[in-house]
Parts: C-alpha cells; structure tokens; sequence
C-alpha cells in the first residue's frame, strides 16, 4: 500500500506542475518503502538526494512560471520553497554523517509539508495560471 494517495483534490489545474506533483508523491512512496524495507544507508541516501534534486527543480519550474506571469504571491511562495530545500539540505547532512535516522516522523512531516504547500500556495499559483490561460 502506498504511503501517499495522489487524489484529485492535489491537482492545482496546470498540466506540468501536477504532474511533478504526482512524481514528488512517488518519490515519497519509495522514501517510505525503503525505509520499511530497511534497505540500506546507501539506498536511502539515494532516494533522498533524487528527491531534494527533483524538488529543487520542481520549485524553480513554478518560480519560473511566477516570474514570468508577474503573480503577485511570488515572494511568499518562493520563501517557503527556500525553506525547505534549506531543511531537507539539513536532515541529509545530518543522515549522511550518521547523526539522524530517516523515521517515520521525518516522512510525515515531508507529506504534510507537501499537502498543505501544494493545497495552499500551489493551489493558489494553478489558480492565478489558469485566469491567464497560461496551460504550459
Ligand atoms: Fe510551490
Ligand atoms: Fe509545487
């Protein structure tokens, strides 16, 4: 069973920022399953470095389209994405000199960080995109 259910009331409207939604889900999914399974450091490290990767790209995706639609809630928006690239960029410091654990409360707090990011600032942004027209 998957760890995080992809539903419908996550789409923000926008075909390219769901579907980095869903990718981020699933990422999140395989984070869990890892940690379940109890693969190795190794495999952890790995899983969690593709999902900062992929996270930062996904933040600087919807930057771009907040730059260039001139939305109003950019500074806001931007800052919480700053934040927890800073927080993850933390925690895999910390896992990776041995001082921390992936646990279940890190996982959750990635999938309510998630939830509420995506239904409140990315709604929002899928929101403003789509009175624009903009679909791309
Ligand atoms: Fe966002
Ligand atoms: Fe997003």
């Amino acid at each position: 069973m998957a760890y995080m259910d992809w539903r419908t009331t996550l789409e923000v409207g926008h075909p390219k920022i769901d579907a980095e939604h869903k990718s981020l889900v699933e990422t999140l999914n395989r984070l869990h399953a890892a940690m379940k399974q109890g693969k190795g450091k190794d495999e952890i490290e790995r899983t969690l470095l593709f999902m900062k990767d992929y996270t930062v790209e996904h933040f600087k995706n919807e930057e771009r389209l907040m730059m260039t639609y001139r939305y109003p809630g950019a500074t806001v928006h931007c800052a919480a994405h700053a934040d927890l690239v800073k927080e993850v960029g933390t925690f895999i410091a910390n896992f990776q000199s041995g001082k921390v654990l992936l646990t279940s409360s890190v996982l959750n707090f990635l999938e309510d960080w998630l939830m509420k990011h995506i239904q409140g600032e990315d709604m929002a942004l899928g929101a403003f995109l789509k009175s624009k027209g903009v679909v791309a």
